[in-house]
């Protein structure tokens, strides 16, 4: 496998290599990056690599799902690194294409996907789903995979495929691997390497506010407000920390309970320095 790894930058050459795939009888396997490629990646990449015989990564930095103030310029852009770990793991094409290749002329075309993108991460980054929505679209027309994978890491995001996915009777099978994690709880990020040493100390807050919420409702809490304020309590108490979000919500729907019962999502938000971080856990109570 090890020296078998394409690199492709054009759609026409992308669609001539999955052509040539499938005439060979290969399932598609597809993993959507934004790069900077890390162990949370490699887990999804290698799941792909198990279970398609043909699996493509791309790494695309897209403008369309930033804000104005995020960090566009500065998302870390470390393409050979990633490459060199893609031909560890077994993928057979690498996907990156400049955003003039996926946006020659203003894009006037859209996808939106409404309810599961109002709260946690959709009310704070207001845009944010619809260019994600809308670039996964496009990737999916280019690649045209069989399954794609994606991390529950970004479990909003999933939800908002898997509804996309749905709603718009698309081809692909959507898979969510688990959450990939430091050894001291910090989800593993892209982001995590802009932290100062302090604030990675601090970032495991996080963590440690899921694990108590958890433990909450795991020991009879039902009371959505009292483990949403135990959480929140804890992450203030973190002094580096500044919360975005703390929430509980349903597992499907991702809408906010009040009365905790099935299954549901504790998800976080918060800011160390001007780095964003997000974690979620999944509780059954
Ligand atoms: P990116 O942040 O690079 O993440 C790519 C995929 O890796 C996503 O499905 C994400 O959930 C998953 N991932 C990230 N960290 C993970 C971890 N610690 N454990 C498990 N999976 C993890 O998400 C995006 O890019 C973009 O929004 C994209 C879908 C590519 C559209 O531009």
């Amino acid at each position: 496998m090890a020296d078998t790894l394409l690199v492709i930058h054009t759609i026409d050459e992308m669609r001539r290599e999955v052509a040539a795939a499938r005439s060979r009888g290969l399932t598609v396997g597809f993993v959507p990056t934004m790069g900077a490629l890390h162990a949370g990646h490699a887990a999804l990449v290698r799941q792909a690599v198990e279970e398609c015989g043909f699996v493509v990564v791309s790494i695309f930095v897209n403008p369309l799902q930033f804000g104005p103030n995020e960090d566009y310029e500065r998302y870390p852009r470390t393409l050979d690194q990633d490459v060199a770990l893609l031909r560890e793991v077994g993928a057979h094409v690498v996907f990156a294409p400049s955003v003039n290749e996926m946006y020659p002329r203003p894009q006037l075309t859209f996808v939106e996907v409404e309810k599961v993108t109002e709260g946690l991460c959709g009310a704070s980054r207001p845009g944010h789903f619809r260019g994600v929505a809308t670039v996964v679209t496009k990737l999916f027309n280019i690649v045209t995979p069989d399954v794609a994978y994606f991390g529950q890491k970004d479990a909003q995001q999933a939800a908002v495929i898997r509804t996309m996915v749905r709603d718009l009777s698309m081809p692909v099978e959507i898979r969510v691997c688990p959450t990939v994690r430091e050894e001291d709880g910090l989800a593993v990020s892209s982001r995590n390497t802009y932290l100062s040493p302090e604030e990675r100390k601090a970032a495991t807050v996080l963590y440690r506010a899921l694990g108590h919420g958890k433990a909450l409702i795991e020991s009879g809490e039902r009371d959505a407000a009292r483990v949403r304020g135990a959480m929140r309590e804890l992450i203030e108490s973190e002094p580096l920390a500044r919360v975005d979000y703390c929430e509980v919500v349903d597992a499907e729907s991702l809408a906010p309970v009040s009365y905790i019962e099935g299954n549901v999502l504790l998800a976080v938000a918060a800011y160390f320095g001007s780095t964003r971080l997000i974690d979620n856990m999944a509780v059954e109570a």
